[in-house]
């Protein structure tokens, strides 16, 4: 072979080895990356029994969208299949939470770390913090009177971009950016509707309007909402209906499987407390 052919094989050899190094080097980082974990303390808070509560923690966790993503019977799903993203699984949480306990659960919702101590992926629980005692108690009553069922999922394949974006710290977590001391508007004494407004909004409409609900992806800041009146306003909550007949795609759906469950006093308190907000102010 000439000399020259063999360098240009050689090097070839060289870069695919590189190349090789390299792939493993990313994998291995950026499990390391999303092993890391949270110091944060199990949760504690009274969980009741009682039919009523159960009932509204099913309503609750309807409204704050766990069976929205996790399945309508609460038994897991693929929530985004992209090539060479990801292949993120909304756990069985029918399953998952038998061996979590009470506390752990708490955790999992109100700060996005897991059992194990590292952080869930999507769980929007920068939101979900803001949930009270009350609250939060009777969405786990709820979860722990479902019964087990559904199959149980492969574990989420993290795939080369997420991997790169991880590397990178282009990966943010709930878990990893939210204040997890912040004063909690569940806790507060304050019982008018519009703080209840506030106090929905903040744990339920900041899941995809971000958490000032000024917007975030593709849900618009939610200075949109000034110019419904409070009848379009309603039928917008509990029908999934623009006041101009738009089709709202994700919007309208999330309202009909999800904020048609908001009572009358609740849909009037976001609306109130969304007047009240400086929400025309850059993000
Ligand atoms: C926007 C989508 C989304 C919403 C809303 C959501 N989850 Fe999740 N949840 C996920 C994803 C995705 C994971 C997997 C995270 C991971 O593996 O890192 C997860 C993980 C979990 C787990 C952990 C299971 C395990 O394997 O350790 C539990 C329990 C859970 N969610 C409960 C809830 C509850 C209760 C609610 C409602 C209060 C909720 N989730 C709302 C997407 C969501
Ligand atoms: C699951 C995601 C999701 C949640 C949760 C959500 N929204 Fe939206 N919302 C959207 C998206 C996406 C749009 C943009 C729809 C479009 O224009 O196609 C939108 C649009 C809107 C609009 C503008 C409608 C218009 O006329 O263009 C208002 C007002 C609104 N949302 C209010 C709320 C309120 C109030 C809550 C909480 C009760 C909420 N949304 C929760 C995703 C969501």
């Amino acid at each position: 072979m000439r000399p020259i052919l063999l360098g240009a094989l050689l090097g070839l050899t060289l870069l695919a080895g590189a190349g090789g190094l390299g792939y493993w080097w990313l994998g291995f980082k950026a499990a390391a990356i999303a092993a890391s974990t949270f110091n944060v303390p199990p949760d504690t808070v009274a969980i009741p029994s009682d039919a009523s509560a159960i009932t509204e923690g099913e309503r609750l966790a309807w409204l704050h969208g766990c069976h929205g993503c996790h399945g309508d019977s609460l038994q897991g799903k693929v929530f985004v299949d992209e090539p060479r993203v990801i292949r993120l699984i909304a756990p069985n949480i029918t399953q998952a939470i038998r061996s979590y306990d009470d506390a752990e659960v708490v955790r999992l919702i109100r700060h996005g770390v897991k059992r194990n101590g590292t952080a869930a992926f999507a769980m929007p629980s920068a939101g979900f913090y803001h949930l009270s005692d009350a609250d939060v108690g009777r969405i786990v009553a709820h979860l722990r009177a479902t019964p087990v069922r559904g199959d149980t999922w492969p574990p989420t394949e993290i795939r080369l971009f997420t991997k790169v974006a991880l590397v990178r710290g282009e990966v943010p977590t709930d878990a990893g950016t939210m204040d997890h001391r912040a004063a909690r508007l569940g806790a507060d004494a304050d019982t008018s509707q519009v703080a209840l407004g506030r106090y929905r909004a903040s744990a339920i409409c900041s899941e995809c309007h971000g958490v000032t609900l000024r917007g975030q992806d593709n849900a618009p800041a939610l200075v949109q909402a000034l110019g419904y009146t409070l009848p379009q306003f309603t039928s917008l909550m509990l029908d999934g209906r623009a006041r101009d007949g738009r089709d709202i795609g994700l919007m309208g759906t999330t309202a009909r499987r999800r904020f048609r469950r908001l009572t009358t006093r609740e849909v009037e308190g976001i609306w109130n407390y969304l007047r009240s907000l400086p929400l025309a102010a850059p993000r």
